[in-house]
């Protein structure tokens, strides 16, 4: 099947092709080789399943870009086990109840500032745009009190990353490697400044338990660092901005959100990463033969787990193509699932549910000011904008 990743109208909805697959083709191999799979129970299993491989699918695959090769060698994300237990299991802990718990003030102090912005533009009477004034703020403010980086750096850290997570795409052209090559040539160099310094004066920040990890090889420490960069980035400034226009694009969910954002505002985040993943795919390789549902896929193939497509299937969640605010179901696969499960998960629901919660007792007037519109990918799904206005 030939799958064009690049149409704008199958990135701003893919959920009638998801569906038309999942009943009648939902294991396919598409054109470049590579297998699809969108049923929920398919990919649930391939997502635990230890006889397919993450190893090297990190990167674009045949691109021939020395910085990626070197970055992907070194990733948890793209390391099957032993290698992905060693690598994980160094900074696992700084992903526990705790020390995630410790976070909440700073994330709190950064949405108050942010919000002060918007509502310095509401009140001044406009249409604002909560994309790059508050949805794609937020992940960074958090991503830099994780890590322990000035927040000074954030417009450069934004223009590598950006390039990074293009180039990471499964479905990206060879420009975009060659871009995301050159990010990594300057990021690393920068991001190893603060691990030197980490090393001889450790903090209780990320960085430091990357760069005091005995567990973790120097190439090790820096690339896992910059994972974190990159995962942690676009998908939960997507998720903020995936929730914000379901919660004010479907009728009563604003209502119900603002009624009681302390509960319900965790309720949102779940139902938002089900029904808009920010991650639609996760990409594997088999290294065997491997049945999938009456289908045998070949060895040495790449298989795309379809996230999105299994966070819509009615097998599991009923009318699941209806945005329910309260829906609080959490087998949803937008975290992944098995060994590879986000590790940062419960820093994007913090930081997503907070941000929420705080919009709503902000401005419980928000409404649309208009259309989002989608960014130009399949892969990673999010508004490119998010235009709304304030009512008294
Ligand atoms: C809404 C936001 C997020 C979503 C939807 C998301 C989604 C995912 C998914 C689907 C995977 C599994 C990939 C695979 O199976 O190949 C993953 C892995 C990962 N995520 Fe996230 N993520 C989010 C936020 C974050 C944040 C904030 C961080 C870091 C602070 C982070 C760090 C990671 C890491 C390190 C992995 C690799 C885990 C491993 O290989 O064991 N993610 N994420």
């Amino acid at each position: 099947m030939l799958l064009n990743a690049a149409d704008p109208a199958l990135q701003a909805d893919p959920f009638p092709l998801y569906r038309r697959l999942r009943e009648e083709a939902p294991v396919i191999e598409l054109d470049d080789g590579t297998w699809l799979v969108t049923r929920h129970a398919d990919v649930s299993a391939l997502l635990r399943n230890r006889s397919i491989s993450s190893a090297q699918v990190g990167g674009n695959p045949g691109a021939p870009v020395a910085e990626l090769e070197v970055n992907g060698r070194n990733l948890m994300i793209a390391s099957d086990p032993p290698v992905h237990t060693r690598r994980r299991g160094a900074v696992a802990p700084q992903f526990t109840v705790h020390p995630v718990h410790a976070l909440r003030p700073a994330i709190e102090a950064h949405v108050e500032h942010r919000l002060d912005e918007v509502a310095a533009r509401l009140a001044a009477g406009g249409v604002v745009d909560l994309v790059p004034t508050f949805c794609a703020r937020i992940p960074m403010d958090t991503l830099c009190s994780l890590l322990g980086l000035p927040l000074d750096d954030e417009s450069r850290l934004r223009r590598w990353t950006t390039d990074l997570i293009d180039g990471i795409d499964p479905w990206a052209g060879l420009d975009a490697a060659a871009r995301a090559g050159a990010a990594l040539a300057e990021v690393c160099p920068y991001l190893e400044r603060f691990l030197d310094e980490r090393r001889v004066d450790p903090t209780d920040d990320l960085l430091s338990a990357l760069a005091t990890s005995p567990d973790l090889t120097p190439d090790e420490q820096l690339h896992n660092a910059v994972l974190f960069l990159n995962a942690g980035l676009d998908t939960s400034g997507d998720l903020v901005a995936n929730a914000l226009g379901l919660l004010l694009d479907t009728p009563g969910a604003w209502d119900t959100l603002v009624a009681d954002p302390e509960r319900v505002a965790p309720m949102a985040v779940e139902e938002a990463a089900r029904f808009d993943s920010p991650v639609q795919v996760s990409m594997r390789r088999t290294i065997g033969p491997v049945e999938v549902g009456g289908t045998v896929i070949p060895e040495g193939r790449g298989l795309l787990l379809g996230l999105g497509a299994a966070n819509r299937d009615p097998e599991v969640f009923t009318d699941a193509d209806r945005f329910e605010v309260e829906r609080d179901d959490r087998r949803h696969v937008a975290f992944g699932g098995g060994a590879h499960l986000c590790l940062g998960a419960p820093v994007a629901r913090l930081e997503v549910s907070t941000s929420l919660r705080a919009m709503a007792e902000r401005f419980p007037g928000l409404t649309l000011a208009g259309p989002s519109t989608w960014r130009p990918r399949l892969a990673f799904r999010g508004r490119a904008s998010l235009l709304v206005t304030a009512e008294g």
